[in-house]
């Protein structure tokens, strides 16, 4: 898994380039089958592969042109919120999970992935029909990348010293 971890292909830049469906499904599953608290499961996702659908959501998010271009998927919440015996709420971490999860099922078919939270959560929700009482948590972005070469992420975080600890602060 670390290489993979480590080595990410680049979503700034994707080709346009449909992802099949049977890519899309396993991608799909790879996020249902994330761990959830209590095993509540508060998501649903919609997979958007048809291009007028693309073209709107482009639109809700604030015009980033990449989202005509591959597959997008929208990671909702689907239930009221659970607060958790650490006193935060589950949804948006479990979601959070799941989406990650299904970013690296993208890596591992070879393409790049990125979340989106830059949406205007109204007019997206409109798109999506999306039920009363639903929220989307993130879209995620999902694309052949153009350029072909890895980004080592081990040059972007911070270092470890400053992030990582054993057995006290
Ligand atoms: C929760 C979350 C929300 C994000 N929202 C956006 C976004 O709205 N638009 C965007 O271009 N990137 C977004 N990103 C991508 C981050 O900016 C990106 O992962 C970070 O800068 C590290 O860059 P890299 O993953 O390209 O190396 C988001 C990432 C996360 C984890």
């Amino acid at each position: 898994m670390l290489p993979q971890i480590q080595h990410r292909n680049n979503a700034s830049a994707i080709q346009d380039k449909d992802v099949p469906k049977e890519v899309l499904d396993r991608l799909l599953r790879a996020g249902r089958l994330s761990p959830s608290i209590k095993n509540r499961q508060p998501w649903r996702f919609i997979a958007i592969n048809d291009i007028q659908k693309k073209l709107e959501l482009q639109e809700a998010c604030y015009g980033d042109r990449r989202c005509k271009k591959g597959a997008l998927i929208a990671a909702c919440y689907a239930t009221s919120d659970y607060e958790m015996p650490n006193g935060f709420s589950a949804n948006l971490f479990d979601l959070g999970l799941a989406s990650g999860q299904i970013m690296l099922q993208a890596e591992k078919e070879g393409l790049a992935a990125e979340s989106l939270t830059s949406f205007s959560q109204s007019q997206a929700g409109r798109i999506l029909t999306l039920p009363h009482g639903m929220y989307i948590a993130a879209i995620i972005l999902l694309g052949y990348p153009a350029e072909k070469e890895k980004r080592d992420m081990s040059s972007k975080c911070l270092p470890s010293q400053r992030t990582i600890n054993y057995n006290s602060w």
